[in-house]
């Protein structure tokens, strides 16, 4: 994809990564939009980094979904490209599922994955009557090899590579979809998960020079071996992602 010139709506995108993004992108002359829950962190996105716009959305719920995409039409920043970035992982024990928990996981994959679904149709129109349309879903190695205290976040993160495979192959030659698999990377998501992390600084610089190169695919770091080694030793490489994982996971 071009790095200049666009206009970028980034679900998640006041913190971790997609604020990376946003930060890299504004950088190169794009308008940024982007959403999430908090309206203070919302704030302090939006006086980190000039020019940035925030909007406040749920990506769960459609009537806020829709509520976005009216304020970006009036606001003449409707996207060419969507990024899928919002998500959570919380830890589940599968042996002891409450209502309460039902409750959590069915966010999970509202969040992961039905959002992304949602959102893209939403857009979608729009996106193909634009010019240089792409769709970035933001996945995980976890969706590969899965990590198995996070059962649901590795879940649904299989079920949009799954979704983003179709996309690309529905939508070939009109809008270019794109799946990011981010390494470890140090975020609020990850804070209690105990492997070495990179900056977000560091993995979007990386992202960047990916993005730039046409790629459908985008691995970086490591998860390019979970993904090798997920074919050629699968067994394996599920034990030792366990083993370096055991102990950590986190989210809201
Ligand atoms: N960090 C890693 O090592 C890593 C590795 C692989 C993949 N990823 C992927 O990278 C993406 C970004 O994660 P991150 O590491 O940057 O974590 P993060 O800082 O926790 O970012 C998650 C963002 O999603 C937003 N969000 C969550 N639920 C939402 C909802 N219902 N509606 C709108 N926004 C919502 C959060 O904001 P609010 O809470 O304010 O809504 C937050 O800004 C995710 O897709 C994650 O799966 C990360």
């Amino acid at each position: 994809m071009k790095l200049t010139g666009n206009t970028l709506l980034i679900t998640g995108g006041a913190t971790g990564i997609g604020l990376g993004m946003a930060s890299a992108f504004l950088e190169r002359g794009n308008r940024v939009a982007v959403c999430g829950r908090r309206q203070d962190v919302l704030e302090q996105a939006a006086s980190s980094l000039p020019g940035l716009r925030t909007y406040r959305c749920d990506v769960r719920n459609a009537d806020q979904r829709r509520a976005l995409f009216e304020a970006l039409c009036r606001d003449d920043l409707l996207p060419n490209v969507l990024v899928n970035n919002a998500a959570r992982m919380r830890p589940y024990d599968l042996t002891d599922l409450d209502s309460d928990a039902l409750e959590d996981v069915r966010g999970d994959v509202e969040t992961n994955l039905l959002a992304p679904i949602e959102l893209t149709s939403l857009f979608l129109p729009s996106l193909l009557e634009r010019a240089g349309g792409v769709i970035v879903n933001v996945s995980s190695p976890g969706g590969v090899v899965p990590v198995a205290n996070v059962p649901v976040y590795c879940a649904s993160k299989a079920a949009l590579r799954s979704f983003t495979r179709s996309l690309r192959y529905q939508l070939a030659g009109r809008v270019h979809v794109i799946e990011v698999y981010p390494p470890s990377v140090d975020t609020a998501m990850m804070s209690e998960v105990p492997l070495e992390m990179r900056s977000v600084e560091s993995f979007t610089e990386g992202l960047m020079v990916h993005l730039a190169s046409g790629k459908d695919e985008i691995w970086i770091g490591e998860g390019k071996w979970v993904r090798i080694l997920d074919r050629v030793a699968p067994g394996w490489i599920f034990g030792l992602v366990n083993r370096a994982t055991a102990g950590g996971s986190s989210s809201r």
